[in-house]
């Protein structure tokens, strides 16, 4: 999983302005300061690719990256703005759902999403929602588009317990029709724990 080159595509506050679709899409989904685009740093191994921030509702618009690994096998990262930002107006708001939710149902090249819980608060409502958005436009879509579970940050929790956050998080997600949300993966991206087992699930539901 040594991935060799990464870089920044292109950042879309609208539809009409994402790149078009040319490969395999791996799109990170979440509440703001979840750990979105930590994570994606640390998958590709490059602390300031993307610009993190401890302020939540950093990320504004939808971000692609590209990550090419040792084999040759390319992927598309996809940063997704966070929800759950309550200080934004209404009209922001609705921006931003018309914006993922136009994302997320037409995007053509759309392999999985990864959607990441923080691994001490579990599933909040916005993620269930996310989660029966993504069951119900894969119908319309007749595209298998592949659900993953992440709890993120799991070095804030005791060693003891992160099994039993794991256990918690994965019985709390609705099956899918698709056979998604199989055991959710814990990940830091500060101690890089699950990075190689994130990039082992991404490699199965892109067959890349
Ligand atoms: P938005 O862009 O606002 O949606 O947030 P995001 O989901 O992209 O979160 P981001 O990666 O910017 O991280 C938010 C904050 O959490 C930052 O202060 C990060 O340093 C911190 N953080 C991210 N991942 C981890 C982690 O694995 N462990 C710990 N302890 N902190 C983390
Ligand atoms: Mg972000």
């Amino acid at each position: 999983f040594q991935i060799v080159d990464s870089s920044f595509v292109a950042g879309a506050g609208s539809l009409a302005s994402l790149p078009p679709p040319v490969s395999a899409e791996v799109a990170f989904a979440g509440r703001s300061n979840v750990g979105k685009s930590s994570l994606i740093n640390t998958l590709v191994e490059r602390k300031g690719l993307v610009r993190t921030s401890s302020n939540p509702g950093s990320t504004r618009q939808i971000n692609l990256y590209e990550a090419r690994a040792r084999d040759g096998a390319v992927f598309q990262l996809v940063d997704l703005p966070g929800y759950g930002f309550t200080r934004r107006s209404k009209s922001e708001q609705a921006a931003w759902a018309s914006l993922i939710e136009g994302y997320l149902r037409g995007r053509v090249t759309l392999a999985a999403v990864l959607l990441l819980v923080d691994a001490r608060r579990g599933l909040e409502e916005d993620d269930l929602e996310l989660i029966r958005f993504i069951e119900a436009s894969r119908d319309v879509a007749r595209r298998p588009v592949e659900l993953l579970l992440v709890a993120t940050k799991v070095d804030k929790v005791q060693r003891s317990s992160v099994r039993r956050a794991l256990d918690q998080l994965s019985a709390a997600a609705p099956r899918m029709a698709g056979g998604g949300l199989r055991r959710a993966i814990g990940f830091s991206s500060i101690t890089g724990e699950g990075r190689r087992d994130l990039w082992l699930a991404i490699r199965r539901v892109t067959q890349l």
